[in-house]
């Protein structure tokens, strides 16, 4: 294999740069050349594809989202707009792909090479953190140390007025950055997809930190929770709880998304962009590199998509013993 195209697709991750870059890197090591493709698969299916160098990911390591760009592309979830993109592979002479994002693109990944055989091998790159096949992903550390930094802040906020605050963080289908911020964060309450609990659990909690005079109390929500967004769980409790609190919403949004990805990410991510190319280049396809208990492992992209990551029932367990 002499030619090997990156890109990265769907939501962007800090830590993706420092991913692209040791991909480049490791690239010119074994002496194979390296592309960019710009904007994941809808850069690839117009044939936004440039050769990249050393010098092209120089003093990216510390920059959060991606130099490379990213897209949730539809075009690429027709037949035709995954033949478009094998084309412009092959006018590119690039006989194989070193995907970096989560879910959706490793979905697509997936499909493309049934279709096609160009061999691919993923980087989990997500904030989420909601990939089987590795026990991080990358921008999930950062994210979370973001969220944490916002839930402190409104903390000091929260306890000088006596309120109860709601804050919403990220995590389509996960509660992953939730479980992370809350415990850490102290939260009263930790509202998750993979954990049912009703209003009425939260109004006990709630109730009883009132009862015992907290003087503050927080309630954080992933935005996949069941019982639905913050501000709507929010409005509910405060028609149900019966005791006169003062009740805020927060919503984190994107903002968990930027910044410079923390060292724990970039070394994550340099592990896995190389990881991730010189499995390419043995010959692994189709899968995914993951570190798990601190070894290099592939996994399936069928594996990556289908199986759950289940959240550690022991985080739950020790949040709700210690938030009381
Ligand atoms: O997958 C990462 C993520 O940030 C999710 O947590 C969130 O639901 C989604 O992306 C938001 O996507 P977009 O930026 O397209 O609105």
């Amino acid at each position: 294999m002499k030619r090997i195209a990156v890109f990265t697709s769907g939501g962007d991750a800090p830590g993706m740069n420092a991913a692209i870059r040791a991909v480049v890197r490791g690239g010119l090591h074994h002496g194979v050349e390296i592309f960019g493709i710009i904007r994941g698969y809808n850069g690839m299916i117009k044939g936004d594809i440039i050769p990249l160098n050393s010098q092209s990911v120089s003093n990216i390591i510390q920059r959060g989202g991606t130099i490379l760009k990213s897209a949730r592309s539809k075009e690429f979830m027709t037949p035709e707009g995954r033949k478009k993109g094998y084309d412009q592979l092959k006018s590119h002479g690039i006989e194989g792909l070193v995907a970096i994002g989560g879910n959706g693109t490793f979905t697509g990944a997936e499909i493309f090479f049934n279709e096609f055989q160009i061999p691919t091998v993923g980087a989990p790159g997500t904030i989420d953190n909601d990939l089987f096949g590795t026990d991080y992903t990358i921008g999930y550390d950062t994210a979370v140390n973001t969220a944490l930094d916002a839930i402190d802040k409104i903390r000091d906020t929260a306890d000088s007025h006596d309120r109860i605050f709601f804050i919403e963080v990220m995590g389509r289908d996960s509660g992953y950055i939730a479980v992370q911020s809350g415990i850490s964060g102290g939260a009263e309450s930790i509202l998750i997809p993979e954990e049912r609990q009703t209003i009425e659990d939260v109004v006990r909690t709630l109730k009883a930190g009132f009862e015992k005079k907290k003087s503050s109390s927080i309630v954080v929500v992933a935005e996949g929770d069941e019982e639905g967004h913050a501000a709507i769980i929010a409005e509910r409790i405060k028609n149900t709880i019966d005791v006169p609190v003062d009740i805020r919403v927060t919503n984190l949004g994107h903002i968990q998304r930027g910044g410079r990805p923390s060292a724990y990410d970039r070394i994550l991510a340099s592990r896995l962009g190389l990881g991730a190319l010189e499995g390419l280049l043995a010959g692994h396809k189709n899968e995914m590199a993951g570190i798990v208990n601190d070894q290099l492992v592939y996994t399936p992209f069928h594996d990556t998509i289908t199986k759950k990551k289940e959240i550690n029932p022991d985080l739950l367990r020790l949040s709700g013993i210690l938030s009381k």
